[in-house]
């Protein structure tokens, strides 16, 4: 598949639906070869082939992306994450990432972040974990975070990054830098915050086990506490912790292993990286893979790629899909196991990134928040009946499928009607 944004799976299976055929039938060999019955003589589309990371399977590869609901009080999650998380895993997503949650009460980015740091939140997020498993096949991720220089600011409708002016926390980073010049002044980690902040994660860690969680990932991008050791822009220490790529990601890295020894084995963990801070002297796509590597060696089954976030004066270059090239170095350059986010808002594209081999699974935010049940409706389109469908909305399902096949056939039919004389059907025809 060509890597050309312009040109994707659906533009594709118009024009040379063979091709897209036979594409389809290797991403499907490719998927038996890894032990799944996927059918290869009709595979189904990409996105909806499953995916293994250690012991959990995932139904399809599609991902809601991690997105904090400034909705708690105190750190405790309440009905509105109940509905949120519950009706984006009934939506069909084979995996969805709780928003960050973070690992101590000074930890939060805002007054409203959800946290994992008292038995009242482990009982909380307790109760939506059961009612996802419950109701849904989605696995569920939850994203543990520590805000660093980012604390202590508003709900993102009140000013995002904004500091506080009444109430906020101590906050600390890498080093002694305001994100802006009118942020709070971070105090640099001392070896005896690493080692405090080091035992929240762990201690969040075995919370998420106990609540039920299927998998966590570790937040070390977007200018975070943890992100900002990995960033040169950022991290201007000069002892063992900062200087070299080595010194930068030794922090990172402690965390990481201790929350992997406390995670059961047969659960995987990722880490969500910032691959490129869109700025000079940061970090780029190379370094993002040896970051990348890095976490593989320490156990991660997962790399998150997202970018930028890490300055505030960072020149990001947007489009859709424009981090998806981030993925596809670390995933082709160090074969890793990679998820791609960003801008990516169509089936279309998801079934594109998969197909070419951008990515592993691909996360959507924003489109989950206008659309939960965006991977069921999908299912339907591309002819995936074999999804998940709570029984309540069978009827609901049943119509959608039925009515699809018919919409694909106009479209069809539609396309024949305006075929240019001598046009030749697909690849193949034209290539002999
Ligand atoms: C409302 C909102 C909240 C977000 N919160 C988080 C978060 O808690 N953790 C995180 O890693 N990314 C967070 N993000 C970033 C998204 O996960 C995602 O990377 C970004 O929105 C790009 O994807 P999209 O174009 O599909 O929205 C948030 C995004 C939005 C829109």
């Amino acid at each position: 598949m060509t890597r050309s944004k312009a040109i994707t799976y659906d533009n594709l299976a118009l024009r040379a639906p063979a091709f897209v055929n036979d594409v389809d039938r290797v991403v499907a060999r490719d998927v038996r070869a890894l032990g799944f019955p996927a059918e290869t003589s009709k595979p189904l589309s990409p996105m909806f082939q499953p995916f293994r990371l250690r012991g959990l399977t995932l139904e399809n590869r599609v991902v809601v992306s991690p997105m904090c609901q400034y909705s708690a009080q105190d750190g405790l999650p309440n009905d509105w994450h109940l509905v949120h998380y519950g009706s984006r895993a009934i939506g069909g997503a084979g995996l969805m990432f709780t928003e960050m949650t973070d690992v101590s009460k000074d930890a939060r980015i805002s007054p409203g972040c959800a946290g994992m740091y008292e038995d009242a939140h482990e009982a909380a997020w307790k109760r939506i974990v059961e009612f996802v498993h419950a109701q849904s096949q989605t696995k569920f991720c939850l994203q543990l975070g520590h805000a660093g220089r980012k604390g202590a600011t508003k709900l993102m409708w009140e000013g995002i990054d904004e500091p506080l002016e009444e109430g906020a926390w101590p906050i600390v980073s890498a080093s002694p830098l305001p994100y802006f010049p009118h942020s709070a002044v971070p105090r640099a980690m001392s070896r005896a915050d690493m080692d405090e902040v080091t035992a929240d994660y762990v201690a969040a860690t075995r919370r998420a086990d106990r609540a039920g969680f299927d998998m966590v990932e570790m937040h070390a991008a977007h200018g975070y506490l943890l992100a900002s050791f990995i960033s040169p822009l950022t991290n201007r220490r000069t002892d063992d912790y900062g200087g070299s790529p080595e010194n930068r990601m030794r922090f990172p890295l402690e965390v990481f292993r201790a929350m992997r020894a406390a995670w059961p084995d047969e659960k995987p963990m990722s880490v969500r990286i910032s691959a490129t801070d869109w700025a000079d002297g940061g970090l780029t796509g190379d370094d993002a893979v040896e970051v990348a590597r890095a976490f593989a060696d320490a156990g991660c089954d997962l790399i998150d790629v997202s970018t930028g976030q890490t300055v505030a004066d960072s020149e990001p270059v947007f489009g859709r899909m424009f981090q998806t090239p981030f993925s596809d170095q670390i995933r082709n350059e160090a074969g890793l196991a990679t998820m791609c986010v960003g801008a990516i808002t169509t089936a279309d594209q998801v079934n594109t990134i998969i197909a070419a081999g951008r990515a592993d699974l691909v996360a959507l935010a924003r489109p989950h928040l206008m659309d939960p049940y965006f991977t069921l409706k999908a299912a339907a389109w591309y002819g995936a009946p074999a999804i998940h469908c709570p029984p309540q909305y069978l009827a609901g399902k049943d119509q959608i499928f039925r009515n699809s096949v018919r919409d694909r056939e106009e479209l069809r039919d539609l396309r024949l009607k305006a075929k240019p004389k001598g046009h030749r059907d697909t690849w193949k025809e034209a290539a002999e």
